[in-house]
């Protein structure tokens, strides 16, 4: 890979983080080159650093691009419109795509069985059920918990930042919210939530274009250990039912109450990996909502500042977080029969990236895309995807997201970043892994 520095330097912005900048002096030629040189499965740091520059010389260059191993990865916001919306060509069924990568392994088992990675009629089938407890309701009476829960981690922070004089805006805050959440959805015993996260975090790891043996074997042990809790957490549920307006796992395991037995309850190896799937899919993306936006916010000062005089603006805020720096940056198709894209011819068979952080920067849909605006209208943006397989908790996560930043706000206005962040080092998932803080200014 040619490089980037030619065209990249890297600098520090006022919070002190690493930041990529682009000089345009030669900027044809050089995007042209980057677009030409892009691999996803050869990626740089300063990519992982700021992805958005590539993002763009691809989206100017070569829109529809064949990557080295015969995949394509789609840049435009409407050729990924087009994509999501016709399940009929672009399927979501990873069988094909994923037996190389993992073999006969649990992992395979697992990512083949989410409803995610799955067409019609298994997909239809276990969305309903999923989508039948995510409904309004139900997510609007979880607020006064949630609210709770995010005042009760402001507290704990406001008392550690007196101790320590910082604070983990990621473990001391907003990787705390998401783990309750899910753990309260499907009703986990408190004292048993602590591995969760791990075991998520080695999951989603593996989706990863490329895993060595050490992630694959880290995955596969997570999604072991994950069933076998799972299958004692059930026996458990079995016996004793909770509610199922609020319990996602009674709701799960009685199928739908439609008075007959019509085929829509789940296999028990349904039941424990959309579990799994469940908990892992409103995990890491709304903890990356969470710390993505308290850090663009504090590296956009301006921004900041008008969230705090205009606290109405939460809602087209979280918005234009998920839009800025979306926390799930790629989705997967493979077609189903030869189709057209941008002029370019792709096979039947073919495997297809969803690029949704490119999608999210697309002039042809956002003025001024490369810029945080909290009160961004219309934002079409696709962090949640688009079509039959729109994201089933997108409700939930815009719920966490504004109780959780429009709190943190409220208490702490002059919040600071203490020193740089560290990356998540994920092209998947974006977000940091850790943000040292100064609160109590
Ligand atoms: C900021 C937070 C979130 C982001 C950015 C996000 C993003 C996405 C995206 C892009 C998809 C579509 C995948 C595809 O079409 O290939 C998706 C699907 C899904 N998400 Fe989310 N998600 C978030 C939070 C959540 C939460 C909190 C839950 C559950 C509690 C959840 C549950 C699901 C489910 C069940 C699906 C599969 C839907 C289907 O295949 O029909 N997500 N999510």
């Amino acid at each position: 890979m040619r490089d980037c520095r030619r065209a990249c330097g890297f600098g520090k912005s006022e919070n002190g983080i690493s930041v990529a900048t682009y000089e345009y002096g030669n900027m044809k030629n050089d995007a042209r080159a980057l677009a030409a040189d892009f691999d996803l499965e050869k990626l740089t740091p300063e990519f992982y650093l700021d992805p958005y520059p590539t993002y763009r010389a691809l989206r100017e260059n070569e829109p529809v691009k064949r990557l080295p191993n015969g995949s394509y990865f789609l840049t435009r916001y409407d050729d990924l419109v087009s994509a999501y919306k016709n399940t009929k060509l672009f399927s979501s069924d990873k069988r094909r795509e994923f037996a190389p990568k993992y073999g006969d392994s649990l992992l395979y088992e697992h990512h083949t069985t989410s409803l995610v990675f799955n067409d019609p009629p298994a997909h239809t089938r276990v969305r309903r059920l999923i989508m039948g407890a995510l409904s309004p309701r139900a997510i609007a009476a979880m607020e006064p918990d949630l609210i709770a829960l995010v005042d009760r981690l402001l507290d704990r922070l406001a008392a550690k930042d007196d101790i320590d004089l910082q604070v983990d805006l990621i473990s001391d805050f907003a990787a705390a919210i998401p783990i309750e959440v899910i753990g309260n959805l499907l009703d986990v015993p408190h004292d048993e939530r602590e591995p969760l996260r791990g075991w998520s975090l080695a999951i989603l790891g593996a989706l990863e274009p490329v895993i060595g043996p050490e992630a694959f074997a880290r995955g596969n042990t997570a999604v072991k250990d994950f069933l076998s809790y799972l299958e004692v957490l059930v026996e458990r549920r079995r016996a004793k039912p909770g509610d199922p307006q609020h319990d996602v796992l009674t709701r799960l395991i009685q199928g739908e109450d439609n008075g007959e037995d019509n085929g829509e309850r789940l296999t028990a190896k349904e039941l424990l990996h959309n579990c799994i799937f469940l908990l892992n899919a409103g995990h890491e993306t709304t903890t990356n909502l969470i710390g993505n936006g308290l850090v663009a916010l504090s590296e956009n000062p301006a921004q900041k500042t008008r969230l705090i005089e205009h606290p109405d603006l939460i809602k087209t805020t979280v918005e234009e977080i998920l839009r800025f720096e979306s926390s799930n940056q790629l989705g997967n198709r493979m077609t189903t029969e030869p189709v057209e894209l941008g002029g370019i011819a792709l096979a039947a068979g073919t495997p297809v990236t969803l690029c949704i952080g490119a999608a999210n920067r697309d002039p042809a849909q956002f003025s001024d895309p490369e810029n945080l605006d909290i009160g961004r209208t219309p934002n079409r943006h696709l962090a949640f995807g688009t079509g039959a397989h729109q994201c089933a908790g997108m409700a939930l996560a815009r719920l966490e997201g504004a109780i959780a930043i429009s709190r943190f706000l409220a208490r702490f206005p002059g919040y600071a970043l203490n020193g740089a962040p560290t990356r998540g080092g994920r092209v998947r998932f974006r977000g940091f892994l850790k943000v040292p803080c100064v609160i109590n200014q």
